[in-house]
């Protein structure tokens, strides 16, 4: 199993929904945050003689996955969230040990269903 963290633009929801829809995944966390990449939080080129990070918010979507489904998974989030100007995001990809349905103790791939 895979844990997918995707790190995208607010706006750009409804469409990685609807591309994580057709694919097949019918869940995931949607966490509002606040970050910086490379360009520290400046949209444009740095202006100023002062030197100021910026949070920009963010969306986080976090998704437990079946191992056979990463791919397609990570192509739809790919495709759907880019617009190809920077502050696009990040994705990050870890081995998820274990998933545990609380309702009926499920474990493993089954909880994920
Ligand atoms: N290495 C990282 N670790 C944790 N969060 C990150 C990391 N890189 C980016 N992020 C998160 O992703 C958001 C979007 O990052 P962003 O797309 O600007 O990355 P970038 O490396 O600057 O790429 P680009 O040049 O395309 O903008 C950031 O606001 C931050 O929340
Ligand atoms: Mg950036």
């Amino acid at each position: 199993m895979k844990l997918v963290t995707a790190i995208i633009k607010p706006f750009k929801l409804d469409d990685v929904r609807a591309a994580l829809t057709a694919v097949g995944v019918p869940h995931m966390t949607v966490t509002e945050v606040q970050g910086y990449g490379r360009q520290k939080g400046r949209s444009s080129l740095y202006r100023g003689a002062e030197y100021a990070v910026e949070f920009l918010p963010k969306l986080k979507l976090e998704l437990a996955l079946r191992d056979e489904v990463l791919e397609q998974v990570l192509d739809a989030i790919l495709d759907s969230a880019h617009t190809g100007d920077v502050g696009d995001g990040k994705v990050f990809v870890v081995d998820l040990e274990q998933a545990i349905r609380i309702r009926t103790r499920e474990t493993e791939t089954d909880a994920l269903r």
